[in-house]
C-alpha cells in the first residue's frame, strides 16, 4: 500500500498464476502447459527472424498471421483478432464488449482470470452455480444479462459442453455477448467457430499456448463477427499498438502450418489423459470427466490441501484451489509418460 496509489489499483486484487519454480528435476505438472515441445518448424522459423530486421517495428496488425488463422478457420481475416496470449485477448473482451448496464455472468468454478478483469475494468458480474456433478446447464443462463463468458472445456474441472449446448446459449441470448474461452479445446471438445457465421453475438478465444504448446511466445486469439472484432482493434490500438513481436508472429505462422505435429502431440497428451483417469480411479479418486490437458480430480478420505503438500515434498506440482466446492479437488497436468509414470507412483505410496 502506498500513497501514491490510485484508489482503483489500492482495491485490485490481481490473478496469481501458478509457480514457475526455479528449481531443476521438479514434475512440473500445475500449469497446463503442453509436455512436448513446439514443432520444429516453429523454432526453425523463429531463427530465421533473428536478424538486424528486429529495429523495426513488427506488422501492427499481425496481418498475414490473421489470414492464416483465417484459413484455417474457414473465416475471413476481418473476422480474426490476435493478441499477446488469450489472457491480453480476454482482458480487451471484458472492456470492449462485456463492460454493460447488467452483470455479466459466468460459472462460479471457472478461471480465476474472470473476476480479476471484472476488478479492473468496473465490470458487474453475477456468478452461475456449476451443477451437482460440476457441469454447465444452458437453461442457467437464460436470464437477463450483460453478457456471459466460459471456457469450453472449463476450467479447473476440465468438462465440455457439447455444441448444441452452446448455441442454446448463443441463440437463447441475442442481445447479449457469449463468450466461449476455447484454450483447451484442441483435447477433445467441439469448437463453437463453425458457429460464428450464424450468430453475429458469439466470440471465441483460443490460444497457441496449450495444444501447439507456445505458452512461451504468448499468442492469443479470437474470432467473431467482424463488428466485435472491430471493438476489440479499437482498445488494442488505444493500449498496445504491437502486441505480438516479430518472433511471435512468424512462431504462430508455422505452428498453424504443422498440422501434423499438432495432431500427434495432442493426441498423446489425450491418450495419456486417459490412462492416468484409469489408473487413478482404483486408488479412491474420483476423476471429473476430461477434455483438456489436465484432470480434476478428488479423493474419498485424503484431502486436497493434503495431497498437494505430500506431492510436492516428492517433488510433484500440481494445482490447488483453496475456494469453495473445489478444495479437496486436485488440478494435474497431463505430462510426458514418464511424468505420470512419477505421479501415479507417488499417489499409489500417498493413499495406498
Ligand atoms: C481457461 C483459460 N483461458 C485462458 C488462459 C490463458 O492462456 P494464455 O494467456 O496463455 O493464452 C488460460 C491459461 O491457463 C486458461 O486456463
Amino acid at each position: 500500500m502506498s500513497k501514491f496509489w490510485s484508489p482503483l489499483v489500492s482495491q485490485l486484487k490481481p490473478y496469481v498464476p501458478g509457480e514457475q519454480p526455479k528449481m531443476q528435476r521438479l514434475v512440473k505438472l500445475n500449469t497446463n502447459e503442453n509436455p512436448y515441445g513446439p514443432s520444429p518448424r516453429v523454432l526453425e522459423a523463429i531463427r530465421a527472424q533473428l536478424d538486424e530486421r528486429l529495429r523495426l517495428y513488427p506488422d501492427p496488425e499481425s496481418e498475414q498471421l490473421r489470414s492464416v488463422i483465417a484459413g484455417y478457420h474457414g473465416v475471413s481475416p476481418e473476422q480474426v483478432f490476435v493478441g499477446n496470449g488469450s489472457d491480453e485477448v480476454l482482458a480487451h473482451i471484458f472492456q470492449a464488449l462485456l463492460k454493460q448496464d447488467r452483470p455479466i455472468l459466468f460459472p462460479d468454478i471457472t478461471y480465476s482470470f474472470y473476476p480479476v478483469y471484472c476488478g479492473l475494468y468496473g465490470v458487474e458480474s453475477r456468478l452461475v452455480p456449476l451443477t451437482e456433478d460440476f457441469g454447465i446447464d444452458p437453461r442457467d443462463y437464460q436470464v437477463p444479462n450483460g453478457g456471459i463468458i466460459f471456457p469450453n472445456p472449463n476450467a479447473p474441472t476440465g468438462r465440455a459442453l457439447p455444441l448444441a449446448d452452446i448455441e442454446r446459449v448463443v441463440s437463447g441470448n441475442p442481445d447479449s455477448v457469449v463468450v466461449v474461452d476455447e484454450a483447451y479445446v484442441d483435447f477433445g471438445a467441439e469448437s463453437a467457430i463453425t458457429l460464428v457465421n450464424r450468430y453475429p453475438n458469439l466470440l471465441v478465444s483460443q490460444t497457441l499456448s496449450k495444444a501447439r504448446s507456445l505458452a512461451g511466445l504468448r499468442i492469443g486469439l479470437a474470432i467473431g463477427h467482424r463488428d466485435l472484432i472491430e471493438a476489440l482493434n479499437r482498445v488494442k490500438n488505444s493500449f498496445n499498438s504491437y502486441p505480438l513481436d516479430r518472433l511471435a508472429q512468424a512462431g504462430a505462422i508455422a505452428a498453424f502450418e504443422d498440422e501434423a505435429w499438432f495432431n500427434e502431440t495432442r493426441q498423446r497428451v489425450m491418450d495419456e489423459r486417459e490412462r492416468v483417469t484409469t489408473a487413478m480411479k482404483p486408488m479412491g479418486f474420483e476423476v471429473l470427466p476430461s477434455s483438456a490437458n489436465f484432470i480434476f480430480a478428488r479423493h474419498g478420505t485424503l484431502s486436497g490441501a493434503e495431497l498437494a503438500l505430500r506431492l510436492r515434498e516428492r517433488g510433484i506440482i500440481v494445482r490447488h484451489f483453496d475456494k469453495p466446492r473445489i478444495d479437496n479437488f486436485l488440478r494435474i497436468t497431463i505430462g510426458t509418460v514418464d511424468q505420470n509414470d512419477e505421479l501415479l507412483q507417488a499417489l499409489e505410496s500417498l493413499v495406498g
